[in-house]
């Protein structure tokens, strides 16, 4: 089969195409044939070395969807589903996984992988903030995949959503350093995708007994807060992320999430599709922040 390797960290000619042996299934996977291959941000930091990638050389890839090919269960054959790995092997045009969901019929694979991790790590977002009606919200970088569903799914709780992105796509502009001096007060819930030192300056803008998600670190840094930050407001901060704590819980909502694409109230936003070969083209399209929407590979 042909599959996209790391080799190493770097730009994205240390991305290869080449011709590997398909994988093989252990009990409990699904042996899946590729239709669409998502290409989130976090995969350009990992192959930059910006953020940690498994060891190379290896089969790149977190997110896939597709066609069963073969599985315990004889009834799964020929469904499409979509899949999400921590440890890699997603761009390639077969794939062995454990954890799938079974994509409903109307959606494509392109649209599944566009929803199935962003859409179940936004459900999982809201469910540890309990977000409330009436609420102010921060969903920083609302033009990302996971920002855009946080800013759907809090509106139809109620709440009131102030937004970032970059290149005039949202209100505030988080590629103007300073853009944290731009956020009213008075934010009952922020959700921290950008990280980096000067995250902390957020805090004098929380209303009394706020809480901040820390989930990304866009910025290539993680949020730095102290406890002296909190203390004043009586904020909470919470840590969200990894395939353990609230890992269990966004698997454990990945069906609800489609569900809530078949039904109408998420919608995938979809920027470009590249085939397999022009992986490098489909990396700097993602690193470019020009577009809106997700980047998909297509074998
Ligand atoms: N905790 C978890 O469970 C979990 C799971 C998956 C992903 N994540 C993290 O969540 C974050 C968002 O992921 P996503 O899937 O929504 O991303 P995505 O759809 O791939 O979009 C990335 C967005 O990030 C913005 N961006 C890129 N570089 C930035 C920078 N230096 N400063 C500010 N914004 C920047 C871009 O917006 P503009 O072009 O408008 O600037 C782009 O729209 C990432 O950090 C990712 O690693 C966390």
């Amino acid at each position: 089969m042909r599959a996209v390797v790391q080799h190493g960290t770097g730009g994205p000619e240390v991305l290869e195409l080449e011709d590997r042996p398909e994988p093989t299934r252990n009990s409990g996977d699904v042996l899946i044939r590729t239709e669409a291959i998502a290409v989130p941000f976090y995969e350009t930091q990992m192959r930059s070395g910006q953020i940690p990638a498994g060891p190379a050389p290896a089969v790149f890839g977190h997110e896939a969807a597709g066609i069963v090919l073969d599985a315990d269960d004889p009834a799964l054959l020929g469904k499409r589903v979509v899949t999400m790995s921590f440890t890699g092997g997603a761009y390639a045009e077969v794939v062995a996984a454990s954890q799938y969901s079974l994509v409903p019929d109307g959606i494509t694979a392109e649209q599944a992988v566009a929803a199935a991790v962003p859409a179940s790590v936004a459900l999982g977002l809201m469910d540890a903030a309990n977000v409330k009606a009436g609420e102010t919200v921060l969903v920083e970088a609302v033009s990302g995949a996971i920002g855009g569903y946080l800013a759907r799914l809090a509106e139809r709780n109620g709440a009131r959503v102030v937004a970032t992105a970059g290149q005039g796509k949202a209100d505030i502009d988080h590629d103007d350093p300073d853009w944290r001096q731009q956020v009213p007060e008075g934010i009952d819930v922020v959700f921290e995708a950008i990280g980096g030192p000067r995250a902390a300056e957020l805090t004098a803008k929380l209303a009394f007994f706020g809480r901040i998600l820390a989930f990304g670190m866009l910025s290539g840094e993680l949020p730095v807060f102290s406890v002296a930050d909190l203390i004043p407001r009586g904020l909470t901060l919470i840590g969200f992320g990894g395939p353990d704590a609230y890992g269990k819980r966004v698997a454990a909502v990945r069906a609800e999430a489609l569900g809530l694409v078949a039904d109408g109230t998420l919608t995938p936003v979809l920027d470009r599709a590249y085939p397999l070969a022009d992986v490098a083209a489909a990396h700097a399209r993602v690193e470019s922040r020009e577009g809106t929407g997700k980047v998909v590979l297509v074998p």
